[in-house]
């Protein structure tokens, strides 16, 4: 099955999953990198989550390139992130060199990467940082704009008055958060904001031997009996992740686990119970493994 779209609030569709070059690939040599995004394109991942910080545009470019007469740049969802790397730089200029690194015209999706690297002056500053992120998609130097790591707060600020609201705001999402994050995606519903997640996994491999072990094992089982075909543990999280229309951002270095994750969209839904069995194992342990999410999230 393809991979599904999820709408975004400025009439275009966003694919619900996304290989991210954050992370585990800041581990790796350029070559390696490459070989592995263009192995994700030919996989079938079309959303790649890039980001000026992870300092590799130009290899997310360069696979690009590679990958375009099996795969045209038309077809795949390009996203990067704004961070105020270099003194004096504004959205738009720091867009200019995310794009000439990458090789495009354009990027599919442009997020502000963190709220508080533009907090000077409380709220102002967000709202003169948002302006200029709306003269990038006006110019379309973006097609979609949107922000992560923004909290209910941060997205007030910005919310009113703008003359393009948030598309999308990406955020560390998984059962151990759950209970945090419901308030910032009613609000997200609000304004027609996609949720997106990353981190989605870290139950299962940065924190194994929580209450969701167990929960997760009696589901894949189950899926596995009705399926007739393996699943994984990785599979039946994101399948929660994706039953509640949150976009889901992973990534791997190997082949192998980059098909299991498409594959996810072929996996049987879970039941209204199983999803309920994974939030109440989730509201037992409390965890969050971002730097960025203590800006958003009280009480982790
Ligand atoms: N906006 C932000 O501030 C922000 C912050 C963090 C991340 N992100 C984005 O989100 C992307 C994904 O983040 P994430 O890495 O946290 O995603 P994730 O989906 O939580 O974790 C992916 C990791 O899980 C590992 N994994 C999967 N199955 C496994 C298994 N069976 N056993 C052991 N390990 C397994 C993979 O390792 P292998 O490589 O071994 O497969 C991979 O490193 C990043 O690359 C970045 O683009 C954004």
């Amino acid at each position: 099955m393809p991979i599904p779209t999820l709408p975004l609030n400025d009439g275009t569709q966003i694919p619900s999953l996304a290989f991210g070059t954050g992370t585990t690939l800041l581990h790796h040599q350029d070559a390696q990198i490459m070989a592995i995004i263009e192995s994700a394109i030919s996989i079938g991942f079309t959303l790649f989550d890039g980001a000026q910080r992870y300092k590799n545009e130009a290899v997310l470019g360069a696979a690009i390139k590679a990958s375009e007469s099996t795969v045209p740049r038309s077809e795949l969802f390009i996203s990067t992130k704004y961070a105020p790397m270099t003194p004096g730089d504004t959205a738009k200029t720091a867009l200019y060199k995310s794009l000439e690194k990458l090789g495009l015209e354009y990027v599919d999706l442009y997020l502000v990467h963190a709220p508080n690297e533009h907090m000077d002056g409380g709220g102002g500053g967000l709202r003169e940082m948002w302006k200029v992120m709306e003269e990038c998609k006006r110019e379309g130097l973006a097609r979609s704009i949107g922000v992560s790591n923004f909290g209910v707060g941060h997205l007030l600020e910005i919310v009113e008055g703008a003359q393009v609201l948030p598309a999308v705001n990406q955020l560390e999402i998984h059962p151990y958060v759950w209970d945090f994050v419901k308030p910032l995606i009613k609000m997200h519903k609000e304004h027609g904001i996609v949720t997106s997640s990353y981190g989605g996994l870290s139950p299962l491999f940065r924190a194994p031997g929580g209450p969701l072990d167990p929960v997760i094992e009696k589901i894949k089982a189950r899926l596995e009996d009705t399926w007739g075909k393996p699943v994984t543990s990785g599979q039946v999280l994101n399948k929660w992740l994706l039953q509640h229309d949150v976009l889901v951002v992973t990534t791997s270095t190997k082949a192998e686990r980059v098909r299991e994750y498409v594959d996810t969209c072929d996996v049987p839904e879970l039941t209204d119970e199983e999803m309920g069995l994974i939030e109440s194992a989730g509201a037992e342990h409390h965890q969050s493994f971002f730097k960025h999410t203590k800006y958003y999230l009280e009480g982790i």
